[in-house]
Order: C-alpha cells, then sequence, then structure tokens
C-alpha cells in the first residue's frame, strides 16, 4: 500500500505522565520517515479534536523532546461521549458529531489516541462510529486491560520507590512509622511495586480488603521483635471516606491503636512529572513506532500492547472494556507475604 501522503492525527488524553513525548516522537519519527505520512496534533486531548485545534507536526518538532516531561500536545480528561448535565442550546451538533465532522473535513487516514483506561474507552466508540483509530496506553497507574505494562508506570514506580527508600532514614532515626501514599486510582500496582522495591513492611492495596485490628497487630507485633519503625505503603484507592486521604486515615488508624508517633507523607504529582525513566523512553516509543506500523497495514480499532517481551495489539473493543487490577493471589503478593510483609488482611 502506498502510505505517502497519508493524514495522521494525534491526541494524548487524560493525566500526564513520563514517555508522551517519546511516544509522540515514535509514531511521529516513523510515520514521517518511515512511511511518508504527515501528522497533525491535536491539543488538549479529546477537546482539541472536539474543538478543531491541531496544528500539523514536522520532524523538527519532534527532536528534543524524547527526554522531556508531560506532552507538547497537551492535555484533558474531556470525555466526548458522557451526556452533559448541562444543554448548550447553542450547539447544533454532539462532541461526537463535531469529532466526526473534524475527522471527515481534515481528511484523517487515522486517528491515535495516547491515553489510559477512559481514553482507550472513547477510541473505542469513535471506532464504533466508523473512525479509523489506533490506540496507545499509558498510564502510572498500570491499570490498563490487555497490556501487560503501560508506558509512565516504571517511571512513577521509581519514583515513589525512591522517596519511600528516603522515608527510611526517617524511619529509622526516629522510631516512627512513617505512612506513604502513593497514587494508582482504583488499581494498587504502584503502591505493591514501589512499596516491594523499597521494603514496605505493610502494603495495602484496593484489591485486599484489610482489617483494621490487623494492622495494628502487625505493627505491634514489629515493636515486641524490636522494629521500633515501619514503612506503610498505602495507595491512594483505599481510602473508605473520599474526604479523607488514604495516608492520613492509616495514620490516624495506627497512632490511635498503638500510641506509636505516626508521620505520613503524601507523594502526589511528583510521582507522575518530569523525565521518562529509560525503560519508558524505550517502552513509549516501540509503542509509537508499532503504531505507525499498524496505520500502514490498516490495522485499524486495536490498540498496542505488550505481552511478555512481545508488542503485539488488541481489539479496542476488549482494552475499552475493563480494568486491569491486581490479582490478590498474585505471584508478587505471595512472595511478598513469604518475606514477612503484610497486606492488612
Ligand atoms: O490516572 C493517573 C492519576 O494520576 C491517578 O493515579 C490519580 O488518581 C489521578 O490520575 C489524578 O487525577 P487528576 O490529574 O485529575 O488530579
Amino acid at each position: 500500500m502506498n502510505t505517502r501522503g497519508m493524514k495522521i492525527g494525534i491526541l494524548t488524553a487524560g493525566g500526564d505522565c513520563p514517555g508522551l513525548n517519546a511516544a509522540i516522537r515514535g509514531i511521529g519519527k516513523t510515520a514521517m520517515l518511515e512511511y511518508g505520512m504527515r501528522l497533525f496534533g491535536f491539543s488538549s486531548g479529546y477537546s482539541g479534536l472536539i474543538n478543531n485545534d491541531f496544528v500539523e507536526l514536522t520532524e523538527n518538532q519532534l527532536s528534543g523532546i524524547l527526554t522531556v516531561g508531560g506532552t507538547i500536545l497537551g492535555t484533558s480528561r474531556e470525555k466526548p461521549f458522557k451526556k452533559s448535565k448541562h444543554k448548550n442550546h447553542i450547539d447544533v451538533q454532539t462532541k461526537p458529531e463535531k469529532i466526526m465532522q473534524n475527522y471527515s473535513n481534515l481528511e484523517l487516514d487515522c486517528l491515535v489516541c495516547i491515553g489510559g483506561n477512559g481514553t482507550q474507552k472513547t477510541a473505542n466508540l469513535l471506532s464504533e462510529q466508523g473512525l479509523n483509530v489506533i490506540g496507545i496506553p499509558k498510564t502510572i497507574d498500570n491499570d490498563v486491560w490487555g497490556t501487560d505494562i503501560s508506558f509512565g508506570f516504571d517511571s512513577a514506580f521509581t519514583i515513589a520507590t525512591e522517596a519511600i527508600d528516603r522515608l527510611h532514614s526517617t524511619a529509622n532515626s526516629h522510631n516512627r512509622t512513617m505512612v506513604i501514599e502513593v497514587m494508582g486510582h482504583h488499581a494498587g500496582w504502584l503502591a505493591l511495586y514501589s512499596g516491594l522495591a523499597a521494603g514496605g513492611d505493610l502494603i495495602l492495596i484496593p484489591e485486599i480488603p484489610f482489617k483494621e485490628e490487623k494492622i495494628i497487630e502487625y505493627i505491634v507485633k514489629r515493636y515486641a521483635m524490636k522494629k521500633y519503625y515501619s514503612i506503610v505503603v498505602v495507595a491512594e484507592g483505599i481510602s473508605p471516606n473520599k474526604g479523607v486521604s488514604a495516608a492520613s486515615y492509616i495514620g490516624e488508624l495506627i497512632n490511635q491503636g498503638t500510641g506509636f508517633v505516626t508521620r505520613d507523607t503524601i507523594l502526589g504529582y511528583l510521582q507522575r512529572g518530569g523525565t521518562p525513566t529509560p525503560f519508558d523512553r524505550i517502552l513509549a516509543t516501540r509503542y509509537g513506532a508499532k503504531a505507525a506500523e499498524m496505520i500502514a497495514h490498516q490495522e485499524y480499532g486495536k490498540m498496542v500492547a505488550l505481552n511478555g517481551q512481545e508488542l503485539t495489539c488488541i481489539p479496542l473493543s476488549e482494552a475499552g472494556s475493563k480494568t486491569r487490577l491486581v490479582e490478590p493471589d498474585n505471584s508478587i503478593v505471595r512472595k511478598a507475604r513469604h518475606l514477612g510483609t503484610s497486606f492488612g488482611d
């Protein structure tokens, strides 16, 4: 097939994460240099597609962005298929209709949507409307269904691990229980991996229901074994009360239940900013390059994925339908339990 002059639209949607620019560069350079395609970047996720806000990207604009955090295109959490509570009477077209119109006016051959769960769900709905769509999974939460790993996760997990490593100093020196909260939305991957990598004593994730008394019992038992400090890693998704952070809920629980001094740290947006790790640079580059190859072969309606070491793809209908959560009997969880790590259950 002659790919020269094919027009590719690209957008980044959802929360920013390290590796987005590496993915844009990966697809863009492959599309332009290998296949002679043209690349159009939509700004701020699906908002740019609705508002027809785009620029044609040149190869020069893709140079020097590999290591840069965030996304040169901007992002947003716009969900075009979500029913709006406030009807805008000025608009004659719905958001999906505007997208269809803009795609057709620009004569795009394909749209590449880089994002997490929500993004892949929307990508699938656009594909069902007849657009040629390809998804690329990114998220620090690692919860996109159908791929072993999304880019962004390795960087966030590395940052969280380093942060927990540093908390050991204060925990140890002051005999304190340090509670650190990491992101992850409804998934516990970040807490599990960073907790294990940094030697967390107690790891609490949404997928493994904990009992308050077990947490207290465990910390007291450590004290009795002359382990006067503890590192507690909590996923943000475990808090039963939306208004209270997971870290302050667990810190308070331990302090009240044991009388030991606790300190909370919420890592927050630090874990998704800045330069991607080498692993994420390579993964995002491979995902981008694979997407360009898929366009050249007209393999639409699919999301790029990693299965073991192998780069592959799965139907968007599958990727957009589920969330990838930690199985409670996951082998990493089992191994951690063998080391004496508690999951509070
Ligand atoms: O999905 C990525 C993520 O960073 C989650 O871990 C977190 O719950 C959420 O985004 C925060 O979203 P926002 O950027 O809208 O505050």
